[in-house]
């Protein structure tokens, strides 16, 4: 049974990554945030204006226990879900964690075009957002940095590059891409 679960910061591919990687595996994959959204009928912008970042951390960990029970699967987390709780540890203990990992300035230019739906930056401007990204990873590295694996995700601008990355990553896990086939 393979359990893969991606985390890493906003912006960093794990949603990008994790589908492309299910659709070459044959995996399914779950997004933990769209499926927090759809079991609430809510965006996760929704959420955070109505309950506030408390209770949707805690709405987070409990679909967290629902999705890493599921099996044969490719799970891409949200940004701050290894943060809060003991979440880090319990997801070591479902499944292989990997960090995707990436550069701020890559991280920037990514989010700086994908704000709108991220609360937590959709009001800054980019002066802002660029010291919010580097002082919220210094912060978060910690939590990351527990993740069984790491994986560098900086190259996922275009196709060719997701299907160069999916490789890189079947490789790197053993797992059978069968896109080529
Ligand atoms: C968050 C990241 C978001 C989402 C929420 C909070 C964070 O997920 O869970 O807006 O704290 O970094 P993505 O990493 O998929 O954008």
């Amino acid at each position: 049974m393979t359990r893969i679960i991606l985390i890493g910061y906003m912006g960093a591919g794990k949603t990008t990554l994790g589908a492309a990687l299910a659709k070459a595996t044959g995996m399914s994959f779950i997004d933990l945030d769209l499926f927090i959204e759809q079991r609430f009928r809510k965006s996760i912008s929704q959420i955070f204006a109505e309950k506030g970042e408390d209770e949707f951390r805690r709405i987070e960990q409990r679909m967290l226990h629902e999705v890493a029970e599921f099996e044969d699967v490719i799970i891409s987390t949200g940004g701050g879900t290894p943060c809060f709780f003991d979440n880090i540890d319990y997801m070591n203990n479902q499944g292989t964690t990997v960090y995707l990992k990436v550069p701020v300035e890559r991280l920037f230019i990514r989010l700086s075009i994908a704000r709108n739906k991220r609360p937590l930056i959709k009001e800054k401007n980019d002066d802002e957002l660029r010291c919010f990204i580097a002082q919220q990873i210094e912060k978060r590295e910690p939590f990351y940095s527990k993740a069984a694996h790491t994986f560098t995700a900086d190259k996922l601008e275009d196709k060719e590059q997701i299907a160069n990355s999916v490789e890189a990553f079947c490789k790197q896990f053993h797992l059978r891409n069968n896109t080529n086939i």
